[in-house]
């Protein structure tokens, strides 16, 4: 018998407090006009700290809202993955945390970084212990403060990024047409440098002389980026349509990575998918990086611009660098 991994429930987390473009203005040149037409931008969510508001908060309140459409209890879960690159701690792990928050004690977790593909990342992993029949049962989180790596002084960085969670649970099935049908992840670190974060970790920890706390931030070459998502997005995409022997217009709906309109409009026309047939939140939430596609998933299906049986073509790309692309039938 072969085994698939069926998504039972989404969910998604997002802090209180909503920063505009005009927010902005007040301590960097910019305007809200430029963000609007470079990046589709007009307001993120920023965590809140004295609001209890973390990382591991957002990933509770997406986990707990997609165990409610799961209608399972947390007992059921025996694997937890949390992709962030802003971890409430390295140990305990994000995961770990949140393994206790949710008392899922049936599920050993952990956390894992591949910066804005961590989601996508993690669901391949859980796919593949599914499949093989280790487990039955896995949560796959994306969640991230990434307030707290902005430099605020960088004009070019500060006004991309939001704080956000989103969640998917998987479950064992044996019926593939409800089903994820292939993935494909792939990096390149010989181009991390493309975007990083230089300081606060084991090449230069905060104790150290040269420490900077300024370059404790992530530092990004912009259009080098740029050009890379499109290629690269569209390149995975294609080849997961490939594994499946599928055509784009055999798709039924599309999430993009959501960094910047522009990149998502470029990905949609050059693979000719009409925008649509794709999920756009970009403008509210601005780059939530693990946490883009599991939003994206849980308002479309939310909003019934998914439905039960359609072939959902997701697709990412970010920092180290790290892509891939994943094909589910709903
Ligand atoms: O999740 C994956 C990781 N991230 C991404 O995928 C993001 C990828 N990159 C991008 O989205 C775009 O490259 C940016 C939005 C970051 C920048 O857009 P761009 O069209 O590539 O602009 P640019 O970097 O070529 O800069 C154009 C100009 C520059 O001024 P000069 O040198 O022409 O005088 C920048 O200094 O725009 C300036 N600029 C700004 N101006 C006003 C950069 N940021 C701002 C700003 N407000 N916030």
């Amino acid at each position: 018998m072969s085994y698939y991994s069926k998504i039972i429930g989404t969910g998604k987390g997002l802090p209180e407090t909503i920063m505009t473009n005009k927010d902005f203005e007040a301590f960097v040149e910019t305007s809200d006009e430029w963000i609007r037409t470079r990046t589709g931008i007009a307001q993120r969510h920023i965590a809140n700290p004295e609001k209890g508001e973390s990382t591991l908060s957002l990933a509770r309140k997406a986990a707990q809202n997609a165990l409610q459409m799961a209608n399972i209890p947390a007992q059921e879960i025996e694997l937890i993955i949390v992709g962030t690159v802003t971890p409430e701690s390295v140990m305990p792990t994000t995961a770990n945390s949140l393994q206790r928050d949710l008392g899922a004690v049936n599920a050993f977790s952990f956390d894992l970084q591949a910066a804005c593909s961590g989601f996508l990342y993690g669901l391949s992993i859980a796919d593949q212990y599914i499949r093989s029949g280790s487990l039955k049962t896995a949560l796959v989180v994306g969640a991230e403060t990434l307030s707290t790596l902005i430099n605020w002084q960088d004009r070019s960085t500060c006004v991309l990024f939001g704080d956000a969670a989103g969640a998917a649970i998987l479950t064992r099935t044996d019926n593939k047409s409800h089903a994820i049908l292939s993935t494909r992840t792939y990096s390149d670190g010989t181009r991390g440098d493309l975007l990083k974060i230089p300081h606060g970790y084991a090449a230069c920890p905060p104790w150290r002389a040269d420490y900077r706390p300024s370059e404790h931030k992530i530092k990004m070459q912009g259009s080098e980026i740029f050009k890379l998502a499109v290629r690269n997005m569209c390149d995975a995409s294609m080849k997961v349509l490939e594994d499946n022997q599928l055509k784009v217009e055999d798709v039924d709906f599309f999430i993009f990575h959501q960094a910047n309109i522009r990149i998502i409009e470029m990905c949609a026309k050059t693979l000719n998918v009409p925008l649509n047939k794709t999920w756009l939140n970009v403008d509210k939430y601005g780059n939530t990086s693990a946490a883009t596609l599991p939003i994206c998933l849980d308002e479309a299906w939310r909003a019934g611009a998914i439905k039960s049986g359609d072939k959902v073509l997701m697709t990412t790309f970010g920092g180290g660098i790290t892509w891939g692309a994943t094909l589910v039938q709903m």
